[in-house]
């Protein structure tokens, strides 16, 4: 970094972004992150200055940058964190997660999945017929939409960010997940029972992230998750990586053309029916939603039927369409190996 120089103000530089061909000093930089979420919350007409967002925080950096981010551009912004259970690894978010809005005096909200459901990621990844990360991730789909309604937010806002979409984006199509690969858009429409969710974050790479969560001094948890280890998601992130690492600006291409050149080519298939689950009531294709029925084979009560096994591609194509227009990364639909 040593003799670069700012792109906007020439002041010394502390942050390269290889794909921009640019460098910026701490303010600027702050700044260059704003604005690349403000121009995605503007090319998606994501949510106004009165809509209530509920900004689903892990502890991890990009979602608390997000937050930040929200906060200091005036958004009406409270967060939610979900306790996994995840040993060590969830206490510790839990605490950051906390002392972030504590100093930002946010509203936080927090539900325990011990607590509320009966059961933790670690007990439903082990006792039950879903992978951890499928249950998990079902899991805190579900929670978040459930909060979003209880609470009266407007919008559910999420972290994934520009590695996280490529990498998805790359295990659709390596698939050719042509229904999957039409969904993944940074914003999907509130429809019956189901809350507007977005990703304001998708301009921006994991990098950049980590860079303005660690000029504006906040505190994160660095680890992944002990679980995830191995999992496919995270093979297609390192296979992105290396590709940026020899061209610079692979994964911005990859996903921002998809969007702006592929996407219309994908026509969007018409979503199943949805109706109340039989037991919770939050919208489901089938009697009991994927959650409630997760639940009951972990906590080993009974729904009213019994919970039938069923094969991983009609498992894929229920929660598919019960998550109404939700991208599931590789994990949640197809197995590791699979
Ligand atoms: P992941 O599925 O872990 O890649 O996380 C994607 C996004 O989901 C994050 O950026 C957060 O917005 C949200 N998220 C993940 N874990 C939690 C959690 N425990 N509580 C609340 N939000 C979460
Ligand atoms: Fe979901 Fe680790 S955070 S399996
Ligand atoms: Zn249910």
């Amino acid at each position: 970094m040593s003799g670069m120089k700012c792109r906007r103000c020439k002041a010394p530089a502390v942050v390269e972004i290889r794909r921009h061909n640019a460098s910026f000093c701490r303010d600027c930089f702050v700044r260059h992150v704003q604005e690349q979420v403000k121009r995605a919350i503007g090319a998606y007409d994501m949510f106004g200055p009165k809509d209530r967002l509920l900004v689903a925080v892990s502890g991890g950096k990009d979602s608390l940058a997000l937050w930040d981010v929200l906060l200091e551009l005036g958004y009406r912004a409270s967060g939610l964190y979900v306790g996994l259970g995840i040993g060590e690894y969830s206490s510790r978010s839990a605490e950051l997660v906390r002392a972030f809005a504590r100093a930002r005096s946010a509203e936080l909200i927090e539900v325990d999945l011990a607590s509320e459901y009966g059961f933790d990621i670690p007990t439903a990844g082990a006792r039950g017929s879903r992978s951890t990360c499928a249950v998990c991730g079902l899991s805190k789909r579900y929670v978040f939409n459930r909060a979003a309604l209880e609470h009266g937010s407007d919008v559910i806002v999420t972290g994934h960010n520009l590695d996280d979409e490529a990498a998805t984006l790359l295990g659709n199509t390596l698939r050719w997940q042509t229904d999957y690969i039409a969904r993944q858009c940074p914003i999907l429409p509130a429809e019956a029972g189901l809350v507007k969710k977005v990703k304001p974050l998708y301009r921006l790479s994991e990098l950049e992230t980590a860079a303005y969560a660690f000029l504006r001094g906040i505190d994160y948890v660095v680890e992944e998750c002990p679980l995830v280890a191995g999992n496919t998601q995270l093979r297609y992130k390192e296979a992105m990586d290396q590709l940026e690492a020899t061209s610079p600006g692979t994964k911005a291409q990859f996903f921002l053309s998809y969007l702006e050149r592929g996407a219309p080519l994908f026509a969007r298939q018409d979503e199943a029916d949805l109706r109340p689950c039989g037991s919770c009531g939050q919208p489901t294709t089938g009697r009991f939603c994927a959650f409630c029925r997760a639940r009951a084979q972990v906590t080993g009560t009974r729904l009213e039927e019994p919970v039938a096994p069923t094969t991983p591609e009609a498992e894929a194509r229920e929660l598919a369409s019960e998550l109404a227009g939700e991208v599931l990364p590789v994990e949640i639909y197809g197995r590791a190996g699979a």
